[in-house]
């Protein structure tokens, strides 16, 4: 009786000490070595420096804004953006960590993938149209209004797209079309996505994935 007590006393103050080891670990802690068994580094996916992993399809996070990436992240939790990889390790996350993740993420410096480096792509003439003009006949600003000069990135709510993978800036704009993705600040990406056909789509998204994201601005550098 008392041994089984103390058997449970102590295994209550081992839970209790991870869990306070678990909220006092740092972002950085969080993004090279997880947290738990819920959260697997996020570096493995997202890379050591945040810098993504294009043949894989994994997202840059180095750069972008904080709010933006906060905003995700509660989305992923929420289900609102849905995706089956970030839902677990989003809820596995409290919000301040979301946020902390976020602000982490938003200071490191946006480099280039390895993938990336080689330059050899050519993206299609119709996507550099498309991203740099728009097509005023279908009410279809030019991305690079809002994303900046090769998708750069403005400020803190419009990400970078250069050097995201294509594989993922194509999924991005299909979620929208398929209502997988909440609309962003004022709908404004579910409503351009809505215009796009499947002829745009890929064009544009190889378009960004081969401009450099070096110069990208986002919250970091
Ligand atoms: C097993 C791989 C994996 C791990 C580990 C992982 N991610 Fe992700 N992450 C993804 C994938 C895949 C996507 C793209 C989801 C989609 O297509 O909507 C993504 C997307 C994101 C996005 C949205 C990026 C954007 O541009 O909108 C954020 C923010 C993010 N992850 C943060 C994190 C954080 C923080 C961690 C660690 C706590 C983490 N991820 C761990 C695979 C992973
Ligand atoms: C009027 C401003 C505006 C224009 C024009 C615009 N976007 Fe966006 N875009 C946004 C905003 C705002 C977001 C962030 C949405 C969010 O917070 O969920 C975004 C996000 C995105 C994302 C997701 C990035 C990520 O990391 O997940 C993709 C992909 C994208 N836009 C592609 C495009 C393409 C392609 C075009 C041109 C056809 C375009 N956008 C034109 C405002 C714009």
């Amino acid at each position: 009786m008392t041994i089984r007590f103390r058997l449970n006393t102590i295994s209550t103050l081992v839970c209790l000490l991870s869990v306070s080891l678990w909220a006092q670990a740092s972002p950085g802690d969080i993004a090279k070595q997880g947290l738990g068994d819920d959260v697997a580094p996020c570096s493995s996916c997202h890379g050591a420096h945040g810098q993504g992993n294009k043949a894989a399809g994994f997202p840059r996070l180095a750069g972008l804004g904080a709010p933006y990436l906060e905003a995700q992240l509660n989305d992923f939790a929420s289900g609102a953006r849905e995706n089956a990889v970030m839902k677990p390790i989003a809820n596995a996350l409290s919000a301040d960590q979301r946020r902390a993740m976020a602000r982490y993420y938003s200071q490191l410096r946006s480099e280039p993938s390895q993938a990336s480096t080689g330059q050899s792509e050519n993206p299609p003439e119709t996507g550099a149209r498309l991203a740099e003009h728009g097509r005023w006949a279908d009410d279809i600003p030019a991305c690079v209004q809002c994303h900046g000069p090769a998708g750069v990135g403005v400020g803190e709510h419009f990400p970078a797209l250069a050097g995201q993978p294509a594989a993922y800036l194509e999924g991005q704009l299909r979620a929208w079309r398929n209502g997988k993705r909440p609309g962003g600040p004022m709908g404004l990406m579910a409503s351009i996505a809505a215009k796009l056909d499947e002829s745009d789509i890929k064009p544009v998204a190889q378009y960004f994935a081969a401009q450099s994201p070096t110069s990208a601005k986002g919250g970091g550098s």
